[in-house]
């Protein structure tokens, strides 16, 4: 995880990077540092803690210096502490490192430096890398940017990194493996960061770095090189960002922006590409790959977390429309097994971030084996966008807080559109019901609209059960995987335990959980196993548990047994169900905030998982 920033040019580094690291915050934020250079004095200034911590205890520091990097860290190796807090220094001070990743061979590394008298004061896997840098250079004899490459062809692991050598102060040495780096090229001044959201507002102009390629950036430019040290010619992209996207926009967080966003973000995710006069639904990036989908003998969707709820969800649709058979894997089970894929095969990757580390690796497995690999992704340019044969983006907009709720409903979204191109190429889908399922997709925006207007039957609800150790949440078919996202939220972010589990499986084992004392959320909107659920509600009142169902707008059935419902508006088939995880996005959002917990930052997450 951890976020990098880095910046050179004429401008006062600190205020720049400070800002540039909170809006990375989402990618780890248990201890910040900044180093800053000024006439050949590095200044280090880390603390353990937010980004926010670490400018409060600076404030009364006179910080000048025109190069700096800095680091917002989730911790791999080492406790959250200020020593283990990055940039590291190498021992006698020559470097200083910022890194995102994990070197796998730092204990190798760190017992052959510790026999040539290195000596390490955290206990962190980037010091080994700062100290092995210093000593080849040392050691070598040669520049900085030769002692960076020569320390990365002895690593094994994943890093982006950027790192400032004080014989060389000037420059700013960037490389990345696995995990993302992204230049900025403003007039004068270049920036180095994780994402490019600390220096949308300095230049629209980046280069996405390649894996396995180190840049070096001084005030004179910038040039890119191979770890082989073959010379690269940056490819410059030009990045439209709307800079309201990553603000609060009068919300008190970023979760509850994010929920209301839903229905603007839905239909980004659908504008262009569904074509209601012409029946049609056209996903450029797939053009190419229609064939493969076609034919595919199987389809394996993998993906981690919530994006791995919403390809539960697909299977559904694609097994429903697409008629091609589906298994849904988590991203890390799948690559540590030894799967059997091949060329018929399809794989899917779904992932907000696109550069979930089990995710990416389960792609770089699947395409070994010959299958067909695409990606749903939300961050533009990012890994997986990148490592994929074809893809499609959900255009969401940026996801800031760490519980994903809009990237959901959007990934689920670009399912249903490929499920049902799909379905319709395979002539499965008559064009009359064409019409129906793709008026049911667009009319999801407006659903998603009218569930938000709830917001205060669900606050009520929040409000009584806010204090529930446990929860239980029910679904059946497509709504099993709303039921297991719903648990999901709650946990990550009130830190209550709940579990998803399919209603009818009840039965087999979780019944016995259930007492007075227990709220049961069961998502019941009207389908083809309504009258099942009704059993299911039927056998929790039984035994005295808590109900909490969300139904179909005008249900009288189980308005009469269940405690309390949260209504949704009526909807036809599995594409429409996506809408009934908003008030499950609502319900934990307010237990959260009732609880006094950090719904953007909850404890021991963060937002993009780059290591396995
Ligand atoms: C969701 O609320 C979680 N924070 C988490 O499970 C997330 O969905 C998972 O880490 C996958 O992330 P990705 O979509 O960026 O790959
Ligand atoms: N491994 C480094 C540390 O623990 C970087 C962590 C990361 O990127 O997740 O400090």
């Amino acid at each position: 995880m951890c976020g990098i920033v880095g910046y050179i040019g004429t401008r006062e580094a600190f205020p720049i990077i400070i800002n540039g690291l909170k809006r990375l915050e989402y990618r780890g934020y248990d201890s910040a540092g900044v180093a800053i250079s000024n006439n050949g004095q590095m200044g280090i200034y880390k603390i353990k803690g937010k980004v926010s911590q670490l400018e409060d205890a600076v404030k009364k520091t006179d910080i000048m210096g025109t190069i700096g990097i800095g680091h917002t860290r989730w911790a791999t190796h080492g406790a959250p502490n200020d020593i283990n807090a990055h940039p590291h220094k190498s021992m006698n001070g020559k470097f200083v490192v910022v890194h995102n990743g994990i070197i796998e061979n730092y204990s190798v590394l760190k017992k052959r430096l510790t026999a040539r008298h290195y000596t390490f004061v955290s206990q962190t896997d980037t010091e080994v890398l700062a100290n092995l840098i210093e000593y080849i250079y040392l050691f070598a004899k040669i520049s900085a940017e030769d002692a960076v490459r020569f320390a990365l062809s002895k690593v094994q692991g994943a890093y982006g990194i950027a790192v400032i050598c004080t014989d060389e102060p000037d420059k700013i040495i960037a490389a990345r493996k696995s995990s993302p780096l992204v230049l900025g090229i403003g007039v004068d001044e270049y920036f180095v960061a994780s994402d490019a959201t600390p220096f949308v507002e300095y230049t629209n102009q980046v280069v996405y770095l390649d894996n396995d390629t180190l840049a070096v950036i001084s005030r004179n430019g910038l040039s890119i090189k191979t770890i082989k040290n073959v010379p690269v010619t940056p490819e410059i992209t030009e990045i439209n960002f709307d800079f309201d996207e990553i603000e609060k926009g009068g919300f008190p967080d970023f979760m509850l922006k994010e929920i209301y966003e839903q229905p603007h973000s839905i239909t980004d995710t659908l504008r262009g590409r569904v074509y209601m006069q012409e029946n049609e639904i056209n996903i450029g990036g797939l053009l190419d790959v229609m064939p493969r989908l076609m034919n595919a003998r199987r389809m394996i969707i993998v993906g981690c977390g919530t994006s791995w709820h919403a390809g539960l969800l697909g299977e559904y649709l694609f097994e429903e429309y697409a008629r091609i058979p589906v298994e849904v894997e988590y991203a890390s089970e799948f690559r540590y097994r030894n799967p059997i894929i091949n060329s018929e095969d399809v794989v899917i990757a779904i992932s907000q971030s696109g550069e979930t580390a089990d995710t990416l690796a389960a792609i770089q497995l699947a395409k070994k084996c010959g299958a067909c690999v695409l990606g749903i992704c939300n961050v533009v340019g990012s890994s997986i966008a990148r490592e994929t044969h074809a893809g499609v983006y959900t255009h969401a907009g940026p996801e800031i807080g760490v519980a994903s709720t809009k990237a959901f409903t959007a990934q689920v979204s670009v399912l249903a559109m490929i499920a049902l191109m799909v379905g319709r190429a395979k002539y499965n889908i008559k064009p009359v019901q064409y019409h129906q399922l793709l008026n049911e997709l667009t009319d999801v925006p407006k659903k998603v609209e009218e569930v938000l207007t709830t917001a205060d039957k669900i606050k009520h609800v929040a409000e009584l059960y806010k204090d529930s150790p446990n929860f239980i949440y029910l679904g059946r078919g497509c709504y099993y995987p709303i039921a297991l996202e719903g648990a999901l939220k709650l946990k990550e972010i009130s830190y209550i335990h709940a579990e998803g589990y399919p209603a009818a499986e009840m039965k087999h084992g979780p019944i016995a959980l259930i007492d007075d004392k227990m709220p049961v959320v069961v998502i019941a909107a009207k389908d083809k196993s309504y009258e099942k659920i009704v059993n299911n509600i039927q056998e929790v009142k039984a035994r005295k548990g808590i109900v909490i169902a969300v139904v179909t707008k005008g249900d009288t059935i189980i308005s009469q047994m269940a405690d309390y419902v949260l209504e949704v508006p009526e909807f036809e088939t599995a594409i429409g169900a996506m809408i009934t995880v908003i008030p499950l996005q609502l319900l934990s959002y307010y237990i959260a905030v009732m609880r006094g917990c950090n719904v953007d930052q909850p404890r021991n997450l963060a937002k993009s998982v780059t290591v396995e």
